[in-house]
């Protein structure tokens, strides 16, 4: 039988995202992947807690303390090599990598994305923010976009993506909720499936 693909899952809050990782993991939903390590880059991070319950060992790398962007990256990337690590997956890691980082790891590394890219990104388009962009500029349908990640802020090649419906009545509290339940919760997942396979299959793990 083929070996699981080793995975890191990257965050910076709540972590929602990751306990829908974990949650499919146990349910075997993602079973071509494991997820043996979660790094946050914010200490006070929820998700840090999920994964501490779910048995995952945590690292938290904070950018200030270790010097900066570049430290950091150094520190992350002496992370992944000890752990082994085959696919990093950016479930709500609010920071944006460099191109030099990125490119150490062309797709085998994945965001996932609140809207429907090439809406609604890039640079400055993060979380609770996304939302606020798409009501003011009075969207009908907006969603989440799984893609993997590049040199360029939510501009690599795109895996998945889940349609969401706006309401009229939607604050972005309400649409980040919805957005989440309906499209982030099951792309992500399916998406971590799909890719662990892929990477299971061409490396003959
Ligand atoms: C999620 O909505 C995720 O898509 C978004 O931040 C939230 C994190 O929630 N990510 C981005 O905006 C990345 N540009 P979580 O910590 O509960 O998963």
């Amino acid at each position: 039988m083929a070996e699981k693909a080793r995975i890191a899952v990257l965050v910076s809050g709540g972590g929602t995202n990751l306990q829908a990782l974990i949650k499919a993991q146990t349910r075997g939903v993602l079973h071509s992947g494991e997820i043996v390590l979660v790094v946050s880059n914010q200490a006070q991070a929820y998700a840090l807690e999920r994964a501490k319950k779910a048995g995952i060992p945590t690292l938290t790398l904070l950018r200030k303390e270790l010097g900066g962007q570049a430290a950091f990256e150094k520190a992350l990337a002496e992370a992944l090599e000890k752990n082994q690590i085959d696919l990093v997956i950016l479930a709500g890691f609010l920071s944006i990598l460099s191109g030099d980082f990125t490119s150490r790891y062309p797709k085998r590394i994945i965001n996932i994305h609140p809207s429907l890219i090439p809406a609604f990104c890039g640079a400055g388009y993060y979380g609770l923010r996304v939302h606020e962009e798409a009501l003011k500029y009075g969207v009908k349908v907006t969603g989440a976009t799984v893609h993997y990640v590049n040199e360029v802020p939510d501009g690599g090649e795109i895996i998945a993506q889940k349609a969401v419906t706006v309401r009229e009545d939607d604050t972005p509290e309400t649409l980040q909720k919805r957005v989440m339940r309906l499209a982030e919760w099951k792309l992500l997942p399916a998406a971590a499936e799909m890719v662990s396979q892929k990477l299971t299959e061409r490396n003959g793990l």
